[in-house]
């Protein structure tokens, strides 16, 4: 059986997994690949912590170019993470005509238009199957699988760290700072947590989704982005008395030959399949226009969920090696040569519905101002909730609206809270409830 090396630069968590992986599948792996993979090499600045797997010392080195000038190597395997010196390594690998496999998201979402030219035109692959959701092939779905689609509309949750933040506030009550260190303690937190909880790590993960799931080029800073620090545990007590869970949300929609790109907190339907999506799993409803909806779900992070989908990169690689083949599938949907700009559409014209939360004085006439202003913009109140607290004291008003334009709730909103009556700025999350 002919062997292919394998070169991994980056012993962190997913690196182990990927060693662990290749011993606990090692024959299951070569049966289905008919050749052996063999780890060559293993590079990491640090070789001499123990990573719970035994690994023979003479595999591992400090200087990752051990690895990137081998000749012997054909695929590398990226799990350093950060912007340098990976994006150098990965382009001085595909300089030197090798495949690269990476779970790198920050790196893809802002070197990608710059990464993925290069790799084709050197003809090697580009595997980032574990950049987005952990082990679950969306990128393959969105590559391959829907490939005679047009995609009307993504809704992902695509961050753990949030996903298990809302989760735990939701379901047992808890504080959003307790709830986050326990996410730092399981280990699917970011090192930078605010790259979890202000959405940034998700925009990473969109701008990845939205190139391949509309074959364009994507600026990450033009994805509409809101983070989940602002969500307090009475907006989830009023989403569960209007049937919603709140959910950390990157939305795309096709409109026309223009596309909404969003990611924010949203309220959804409780018995949707999003709105159970809970703990620290992602989950991707994609809707084609031939496919319908498709729906899938997994572990967004973590060792062996994220090095089996390392392996479906690598094991694609290698069987491009054993048939002498490349570039059959594009590396980002369409060639590289052919990529257009995306159309985003401006956040002030999306259309949706809204929950809003104001922070009022109980007195008379508070709501007919609230309500007249949002009238005078065009916006049409669904529901309306206030408790009581006593006259005088300020109290929440809940009101939920009709679709309404975003703009128009911005000038409304801006009026509103400088009211004198008005005490907090208005909380406002929007509610996506057409879903398929
Ligand atoms: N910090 C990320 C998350 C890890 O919480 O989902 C996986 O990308």
């Amino acid at each position: 059986m002919k062997n292919i090396n394998i070169g991994l630069i980056g012993l962190g968590t997913i690196g182990t997994g990927v060693v662990k992986l290749l011993r606990q599948n090692e024959e299951l792996i070569a049966q289905k690949l008919g050749a052996k993979l063999v780890l060559k090499k293993i590079a990491d600045i640090n070789i001499t912590t123990p990573r719970g797997v035994k690994i023979n010392k003479n595999l591992l080195t400090t200087n990752a170019r051990e690895i990137i000038n081998d000749k012997d190597i054909p695929i590398i395997i990226e799990l350093m993470g950060g912007y340098e010196p990976a994006r150098t390594f990965i382009l001085e690998a595909i300089a030197r005509g090798k495949h690269v496999v990476t779970a790198n998201k920050a790196l893809l979402a802002t070197y990608g238009n710059e990464i993925f030219p290069a790799a084709q035109m050197q003809a090697v692959d580009i595997g980032f199957e574990a950049s987005v959701g952990g082990t679950i092939p969306i990128i393959k779905t969105l590559k391959e699988s829907l490939a005679a689609n047009k995609i009307n509309s993504i809704m992902g949750i695509m961050n753990g760290t949030c996903n298990f933040i809302l989760t735990k506030m939701t379901d047992e009550g808890k504080m959003f700072d307790v709830v986050l260190k326990e996410a730092q303690k399981l280990g699917f937190a970011e090192a930078d947590p605010t790259f979890d909880i202000e959405g940034i790590d998700t925009a990473h993960k969109m701008a990845i989704i939205l190139s391949l799931a509309y074959g364009k080029k994507v600026n990450l800073k033009d994805i509409y982005l809101e983070g989940i620090t602002k969500i307090g545990r009475e907006d989830i007590a009023f989403a569960r008395e209007l049937g919603y869970r709140i959910k950390l949300l990157a939305i795309a929609m096709l409109k026309n030959d223009a596309v909404e790109a969003r990611i924010h907190p949203t309220m959804i339907p409780s018995g949707h399949l999003l709105a159970n999506v809970n703990q620290n799993y992602n989950a991707f409803h994609i809707v084609g226009d031939a496919s319908g909806p498709v729906f899938l779900f997994g572990q967004g992070a973590g060792m062996m969920p994220t090095a089996s989908a390392v392996f479906s990169d690598i094991i694609d690689s290698a069987r491009n090696i054993l048939k002498g083949v490349t570039g059959r599938v594009p590396l980002r949907s369409i060639s590289e040569t052919a990529m257009t700009q995306i159309k985003l559409i401006p956040m002030d014209n999306i259309e949706t519905k809204y929950y809003f939360r104001f922070s009022a004085l109980d007195h008379p006439g508070v709501l007919s101002k609230i309500s007249g202003i949002l009238g005078e913009n065009n916006i049409s109140i669904a529901t309306c909730i206030q408790k009581a607290r006593g006259e005088g004291l300020a109290v929440p008003i809940v009101m939920t609206t009709y679709k309404a334009q975003e703009k128009n709730v911005r000038r409304a909103l801006k009026k509103i809270d400088k009211l004198d009556m008005v005490q907090d700025n208005t909380i406002l999350i929007r509610i996506e409830d057409e879903l398929n």
